[in-house]
């Protein structure tokens, strides 16, 4: 009888702390390390709850701050995220800088004298070392970051899971080659997009996020003044904004003047972006094609999304859980940088 009370507790016990740290890994992030390796741990968006549960209020008020200051910030760093996630997954390979171990993506051609926003990073990271040491990964950031910056220029909000660690390496090659350029073709984007686990619908929704931001004159140039090889502009461009962006950007010269992704609110995150598309004013190839390239459920998509803001909101939070989910690193695999722009 007393060897089977023993047992019983026993069992209670561990079925108990077993439970518990399935339902609260979080608890378990004290120390920066995971209790399971080999990235059997999902992401939870109560990762933090116990460990650092000030985590996204102190994101959000530098985010505040830096969007107060300089709008376009939201629009920089959203778009972090997804040129993290887009190279060996989302672990904050985007953010590391070149040393002796590492060649940074930073010199890749879609992120070269383009991806912006590191140091606003740098200022979250340094708040939450003081708050919570080696406890919030620098994926994990940028994913908030990311979240937050959609929030605060009115876009939808999500629960987002949280755990992702951080890389030990970075990929120059896996930058060249996984982020789309700007004159993909439908079929090309289709492509990129399906290598991550993304759809038609996660692309369309996704490309959604152009609805903030800017873009410099060499990644649309291509469409002003030799689309068709021909030196003829797009046909698909709408003249007088295609007269207004050839005043922005010269035949030659002016590679860094910008112009607004979506000319008719681009601190606002709203559906304009595909309003813009269907008449003829999106800025990049890749946005046009998304209703000119002939792909049935893409052209439906862009059409719906420019007729109702709410589908298009519920869609980007879905698609953007899904992007946060590709390939983290959890368990024990990575590492909780102390300074995101070096391993530790
Ligand atoms: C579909 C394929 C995509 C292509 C080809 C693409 C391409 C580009 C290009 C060329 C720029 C301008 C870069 C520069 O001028 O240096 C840009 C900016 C931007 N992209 Fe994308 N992008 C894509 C998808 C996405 C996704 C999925 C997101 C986020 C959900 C995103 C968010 C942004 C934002 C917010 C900006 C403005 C950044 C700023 O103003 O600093 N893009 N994109
Ligand atoms: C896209 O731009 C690159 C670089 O300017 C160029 O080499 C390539 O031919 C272009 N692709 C298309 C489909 O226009």
């Amino acid at each position: 009888m007393a060897l089977l009370k023993v047992t019983f507790g026993f069992i209670v016990m561990s079925v108990l702390s077993f439970t518990s740290s399935l339902a609260y890994p979080g608890f378990f992030s004290w120390g920066g390390t995971g209790p399971a390796g080999g990235g059997s741990f999902g992401l939870f968006p109560e990762f933090y709850q116990f460990s650092c549960p000030q985590a996204n209020e102190v994101v959000m008020s530098v985010l505040k701050k830096a969007i107060a200051k300089e709008p376009r910030m939201a629009a920089s760093l959203l778009r972090l995220h997804f040129h993290d996630c887009f190279v060996q997954g989302c672990d904050a390979s985007v953010l590391l800088d070149d040393s002796a171990t590492i060649v940074s993506e930073k010199n890749s051609a879609p992120n070269r004298n383009s991806i912006r926003g590191f140091e606003v990073i740098d200022e979250i990271k340094t708040k939450l070392e003081e708050a919570c040491p080696q406890i919030v990964s620098c994926a994990d950031i940028l994913a908030l970051a990311a979240r937050g910056s959609t929030v605060l220029t009115g876009g939808p909000y999500w629960e987002l899971p949280l755990g992702r660690r951080d890389s030990r390496a970075a990929s120059l090659s896996g930058a060249n080659t996984n982020i789309p350029p700007p004159n993909s073709t439908i079929q090309n984007l289709i492509t990129f997009f399906k290598r991550q686990g993304l759809n038609k619908v996660d692309l369309v929704a996704l490309s959604g996020g152009h609805t903030i931001g800017v873009a410099r004159c060499v990644t649309f140039k291509q469409r002003l003044y030799s689309q068709n090889g021909q030196n003829q502009p797009d046909e698909t461009l709408e003249k007088t904004y295609y007269l207004g962006l050839k005043s922005v950007c010269p035949r030659s010269g002016g590679d860094d003047n910008i112009s607004p992704l979506d000319f008719s609110s681009p601190v606002k995150f709203d559906n304009s972006y595909f309003k813009l598309i269907l008449s003829g004013k999106g800025l990049l190839i890749s946005d046009v094609v998304l209703f000119t390239g002939n792909i049935g459920d893409a052209m439906e998509l862009v059409r719906s999304y420019a007729e109702d803001e709410g589908l298009f909101f519920h869609q980007f939070a879905k698609s953007m859980v899904k992007m946060g989910n590709i390939n983290p690193l959890t368990g024990f695999d990575g590492e909780i940088r102390k300074n995101c722009r070096r391993v530790n």
